[in-house]
Order: structure tokens, then sequence, then C-alpha cells
């Protein structure tokens, strides 16, 4: 038995990159488990949101996106009651947890997290003080991400490359806090899914929102054809070999295609098939993949009252375990 347990931050439309990361692997291990009984906390970390989103509305909205996009991706589809799907703010221990943590974090742990860091850094380079427009939310953003974790026990944290860090900082944490109460808090291990690169975006860095070069998950079928014409190619004539290695075409064709499909798809560049019509294939693959997808989600945000129902079970359910294992922590301080 062991506790698998992965958040997203809902700061807009969950694209390519979260899906083909997180999303996809993470529910094709539940729905694939036989006999084995793991118990899965997949949840939206909403407060961690609001180091960058501050308005209510958006942020009501997000977290109804990504809980669409979970549900509409074949969350719960599996029949078993083993999956936790909740949002963090429902759920105040983690944060009574956060606030206890901190006391046991070294500042030096957060100095050193990238995420600070590069803010800093972005200051420096520009002359400004080095905390200017930092907030204490963003400083601290590690100690919550520990709390989201070792809260619920997890085992493996299933995350993108970029994290990490963050569960590397949650069990340094851990680890000094059953430095002081035995045994008190269970160990996690990041876990990155076998298989799985960091996703690009269009302009060929980490698919992110804060670089703007993300391909939504579930956006209309104009604009995934408009997203994709759009690709960055290499300007070899038409009728010329085109090279398959480096090409952001070919990234985005191996997370859809078939190892033979892909295969075929390469063969026919390097035999000189025009990106123009590459992409065209593409688009097709790509769109027959995420239709399904993007139907379900659309029924979700069109009955958004399913959406809030399902995450209020969840909360329910989940408090349950929150509360007990608060409990047993405070037995153990
Ligand atoms: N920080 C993660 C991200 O930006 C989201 C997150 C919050 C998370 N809490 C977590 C991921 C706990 C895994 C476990 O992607």
């Amino acid at each position: 038995m062991s506790n698998v347990l992965t958040g997203i931050k809902p700061t807009g439309m969950p694209h390519l990159g979260n899906y083909l990361s997180v999303i996809k692997p993470a529910i094709e291990r539940v729905n694939g488990w036989g006999v084995e009984r793991n118990e899965n906390f997949f949840f939206i970390a909403d407060y961690h949101a609001l180091t960058s989103v501050k308005k209510r509305i958006e942020l009501k909205d997000n977290i109804r996106m990504v809980a669409a996009t979970w549900l509409a991706s074949g969350l719960m589809t599996n029949g078993n009651d083993n999956t936790n799907f909740y949002v963090q703010s429902d759920v105040p221990e983690i944060f009574q947890l956060s606030w206890i943590l901190s006391c046991y974090t070294p500042k030096g742990f957060l100095n050193r997290a990238h995420a600070y860091k590069s803010a800093v850094d972005k200051n420096l380079e520009v002359d400004k003080d080095e905390d200017q427009g930092i907030d204490a939310g963003l400083y601290n953003y590690p100690v919550l991400m520990a709390a989201d974790i070792l809260l619920f026990k997890a085992d493996q944290v299933p995350v993108g490359l970029d994290q990490i860090q963050h569960i590397e900082i949650a069990r340094d944490i851990a680890q000094r806090f059953n430095h002081r109460h035995k045994k008190a808090l269970h160990l996690p291990k990041a876990e990155i899914i076998e298989g799985v690169e960091t996703i690009l975006g269009l302009d060929g860095r980490k698919m992110s929102k804060s670089y703007d070069n993300t391909i939504p998950l579930c956006c209309s079928e104009k604009k995934l054809k408009k997203l994709i014409k759009g690709i960055p190619t290499d300007s070899a004539d038409r009728n010329a070999p085109k090279s398959t290695e480096d090409s952001l075409v070919c990234h985005y064709f191996k997370h859809f295609g078939s190892p033979s499909e892909v295969f075929n798809f390469e063969l026919e560049l390097k035999d000189g098939m025009a990106w123009g019509d590459a992409k065209e294939k593409l688009f097709q693959l790509m769109n027959t993949k995420l239709a399904p997808i993007r139907d379900e989600f659309d029924w979700y945000m069109n009955n958004t009252g399913r959406i809030d129902q399902i995450l209020e079970g969840g909360r329910d359910k989940v408090r349950r375990i929150a509360k007990n294992n608060m409990e047993e922590i405070l037995n153990k301080m």
C-alpha cells in the first residue's frame, strides 16, 4: 500500500505540458492498477496560485478548469474509491501544518529555492533591490508544498522535473522534524514518471504559462490548428530531406503517435515531406486524440454544478483523513 499525491496550480487553462507530464501518467497508473491498493491524492493547489492570481473570480474559474481537465482525462472512472480529489483550500489542516513546519525550516532552505532565487536574480539584473516585488508567499511556497505532501503521508509524488527541488525540500523539512519528534512524518519520494520528458513550448523552451508558449489542452479545433501551423521549423526547401532531431513538430508527434506512426512520420520527413504537410498530419493526430477530452471538458464547463459537487464530495472524504493525520502529528510533537 502506498500513497500517491500530486497537485496542479490553477493559474490558467491547463496545457499540454500539465497533461502529458502529470495528469495523463497519473491517471493511467490509477486506472491500470490491479490488486495492489494505493490511496491517491490529486488536488488543485489554489493557495499556491495566490502568489500570482489575486482575483477571486479568476481563481474560481481556474479551479474549475483544472478540475474539468482531470475529470475529462478520465479521473474517477475506474470505479475505485481510493482516489481523493480535492481543492487545497478546503483542507485547513494543510495550513495548520504549514505553519508548524515553517518553525522547523531553516531559512537557508528557502533562500535556495529556485523560484525565489530566480525572482531575486531578475531584480539584481536590473539593479533593483533584491526583494523588490517579492511577497512572503513566494518565499514560503516550498513550506506549503511540504505540508501538502507530508500531511497525507505521500510515498510517491509524481511531478515534472522543475518540481524535484520542492520534493527534496519537503523531505529535508520532514527529516528535521523527525529529528525532534521520532517518526512523526513519513518521508516522500519524488517520482519522475518513466519516459516522460519535459514538454516543450511553441518557442522551444519548457512549456509554461509564464513563457506564454503553451498549447492549451482543451482549445477549439480552429485554435489548435492555428497553433500547430505556427510551430517554428527550419527553413529547409519544400522537398528537401528534413531533420527530425530538434524538431518541435516531431516532439509533439511523438507524444501522440504509436511507435509505428512515429517511425513512418519521421521517415516521410527524411524523404522530403514538406513541413506544412507534416503539420497537417500532426494536427489530425492530435485533434483525434484530444477531441474526446475536449468534449468532456466542455460538458463539465457547461455543468459547473457537477464539478462543484464532485469537489465537495472530495473535500468531505479527504478531511476525515486530514483530521486524523493532523491529530497523529500533534500527538507526536
Ligand atoms: N508546485 C507545483 C507546481 O507548480 C504544484 C504543487 C503544489 C504540488 N503542491 C504540490 C505538486 C504537492 C506536487 C505535490 O506544479
